[in-house]
């Protein structure tokens, strides 16, 4: 290269560095400037009966269709089982059932069996029943029989080799109908989720089934509970609330299918069992009251949304005397949840086995009412707020959709959205309205990667999630949906899920270790705080916990090269010379976890040197952090 070229080469890299020289990204920070109260809620759950989230999911029992009798297509999950010379014939009997509310039951009919080759029937669970080491599941079942002395046998067995994790054998069995219990206890097996349910006789004879239920140990030890690793990653989130139940799941798809309360509490052979808009029939193991000790276990209160007379088929209640009868169901519904003993619906729950009520704060009316094409919204919104503010004049009512006639107290807003869009609406609430009704953002997500978030989409819902907190003073409440997936085939009607699992483990999304990051460095306020400079795909908030004397700085790195902050904090006196920064990020936006790779992506903590005030801090590519700093 001759001289003048080696000039020219030298001014052409000067010019391009310059600029960049110029315009290194500037952070300032006013650490004494609070600008908003961040809400102490703003972090929460929504949840509903989809992608098998309950039955399959976060609910602990392991026999699919444990009530046979509710749907005539649940023989399917009850395969018959004729060993050796042995011979049955399984149906259901419309005939006879353990209930008022379970009329029919499996009919098990073995015409030829011995002990060398009995017969009967076996459940496979939901894909699959999960066997532990040394571990005792509690069974039951309803049964009555024509062979009074009859004795059942009762084997965890695995599919591919036969090999019997743990056995028992119930005995008594009468005409009549009559719960059975037992237990189940494995030795030294190794774990795996390829395992059936059998029950057998030994000898021709008739026996009737309802209800056969299986529980492995349960979050908090609670009689047909929760899974405790599912349990363990939603406590992990430190939610502060639980919009239950749904969704659409509230609504249902016909007025007869939406989440009619009274028929989910109580003992399980009063619950008939019902279809959900989702594909499937929900066993209501997961009832109202399940629900509530959901919300005690993780110490977050309960949203309840009310069914207020609009289903998805486009079927209504008009306003008026018609839905008289719905506004008193959520009257009493309301009544259950925090009722005293002089109460009757307070007394139903003592009842139900829970003396103590449970605090309850919001109650939303509905669910996505904007579908509604009768357009009654306003007047059925109206008639339920009126109703909940003279018997619960404290109650905050959140509409599902702007409303006119009355101002409700908080609008549920949802958004499903790709990529590019949750960015370029993460500023969406700055300039937003103050006074009108507080928000709460029952719904949303960064709808990519299947059947879970990917990094991309986490990175995404991390931008996203810094306007929700830098507007947390109009913005009370968010929560993610849908919460669960059951990632086997067959098992998944919506993507993405923010937490995966098939019977045996489970794994958090990307998306779901930037909600742990965000609510665990919640902080009281939002402080004032300017990002100069710049490139597209940098977002940043940030908050102080003045009385623990903490301030948490969210970068989010959204772009493929490492990107340095010169941090400017202003209003602090001094600052702990190290600070902890936390980084969940990845080679590609692609990176994703999956039941099989679990913790591909996942944050790492790490300290920092805080040299004082004015310090550069460089975040990697594609990554999502939150610098905590001491002061
Ligand atoms: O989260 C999935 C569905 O999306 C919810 O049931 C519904 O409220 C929304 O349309």
């Amino acid at each position: 290269m001759n001289k003048p070229s080696l000039v020219a080469a030298f001014l052409a890299a000067l010019a391009l560095s310059l600029p960049l020289y110029a315009q290194t990204p500037s952070f300032t920070i006013q650490a004494d400037q609070p600008i908003a109260k961040v809400s102490p809620t703003l972090y929460g759950l929504m949840t509903e009966e989809i992608n098998y989230s309950y039955d399959g999911g976060i609910y602990g029992e392991l026999v699919r269709d444990r009530t046979p009798s509710t749907a005539w297509d649940a023989l399917v999950s009850w395969p018959m089982v004729a060993r050796g010379n042995s011979a049955v014939n399984v149906s259901i009997d419309s005939a006879t059932g353990p209930s008022a509310a379970l009329t029919r039951s499996l009919r098990v009919s073995v015409s030829a069996a011995a002990p060398g080759s009995p017969a009967g029937v076996e459940n496979g669970g939901y894909w699959g029943i999960p066997v532990r080491p040394q571990t005792v599941y509690t069974g039951s079942f309803y049964a009555k029989t024509d062979a009074p002395g009859l004795a059942v046998t009762v084997s965890l067995e695995n599919d591919q080799t036969g090999a019997v994790a743990a056995t028992t054998t119930v005995t008594g069995l009468t005409g009549e109908w009559k719960q059975f219990t037992w237990t189940l206890k494995t030795a030294g097996v190794p774990p795996s989720s390829n395992n059936h349910l059998l029950l057998t006789i030994a000898r021709p004879a008739t026996v009737w089934f309802d209800l056969v239920s299986l529980f492995p140990p349960t979050y908090h030890a609670r009689p047909s509970g929760n899974r405790v690793d599912i349990m363990e990653k939603l406590a992990a989130m430190q939610p502060k609330f639980l919009r239950l139940p749904g969704g659409n799941y509230l609504e249902g798809d016909h007025i007869a299918d939406r989440f009619d309360w009274k028929k989910t509490i109580g003992p399980r052979t009063d619950r008939p069992t019902h279809p959900s808009p989702w594909s499937y029939r929900s066993s209501d193991g997961m009832g109202l009251l399940e629900f509530l000790e959901w919300c005690e276990d993780l110490k977050m209160e309960p949203v309840l949304a009310v069914y207020a007379g609009y289903s998805l088929q486009q079927e209504h209640i008009d306003p008026g005397p018609a839905l008289e009868p719905y506004v008193q169901d959520a009257l009493d519904e309301i009544e259950y949840v925090t009722g005293g003993a002089d109460t009757k619906w307070g007394a139903e729950r003592i009842k139900d086995g829970h003396p103590a009520p449970f605090p309850l704060h919001y109650v939303e009316v509905g669910n996505e009412d904007q579908f509604d094409r009768s357009h009654s919204y306003d007047g059925r919104f109206a008639q339920f707020y009126h109703a909940f503010k003279q018997h619960y004049p404290t109650l905050q009512i959140i509409a599902t959709t702007p409303v006119k006639g009355v101002t409700p107290d908080v609008l549920d807003e949802h958004f499903y959205m790709p990529a590019e869009e949750t960015f370029a609406q993460a500023h969406h609430y700055d300039a937003a309205d103050r006074k009108g009704p507080k928000i709460f953002v029952g719904e949303w997500a960064t709808r990519e990667g299947n059947p879970t978030p990917d990094l991309e989409a986490a990175l995404a819902d991390a931008a996203w999630l810094t306007g929700l907190e830098r507007n947390s003073d109009l913005i009370i409440m968010t929560s993610y949906a849908p919460l669960f997936v059951n990632v086997n085939p067959g098992g998944m009607q919506w993507a993405p899920d923010l937490i995966g699992y098939d019977a045996l483990t489970s794994y958090g999304s990307p998306s779901y270790w930037t909600q742990v990051m965000f609510s665990t460095h919640l902080g009281t306020e939002v402080v004032a705080s300017t990002l100069a400079n710049a490139p597209a795909r940098v977002y940043a908030s940030v908050t102080r916990d003045d009385a623990k004397r903490k301030i948490f700085v969210k970068v989010v790195n959204a772009t493929s090269t490492a990107q340095p902050l010169a941090i400017a904090l202003t209003g602090v006196q001094k600052l702990a010379p190290l600070a902890t920064l936390t980084t969940m990020s990845g080679r590609t936006p692609n990176a994703t976890n999956s039941i099989t790779h679990p913790d591909a992506v996942k944050p790492a903590a790490a300290k920092v040197p805080i040299p004082g005030p004015n310090f550069t801090q460089t975040f990697a590519p594609y990554s999502v952090n939150v610098l905590e700093l001491s002061y």
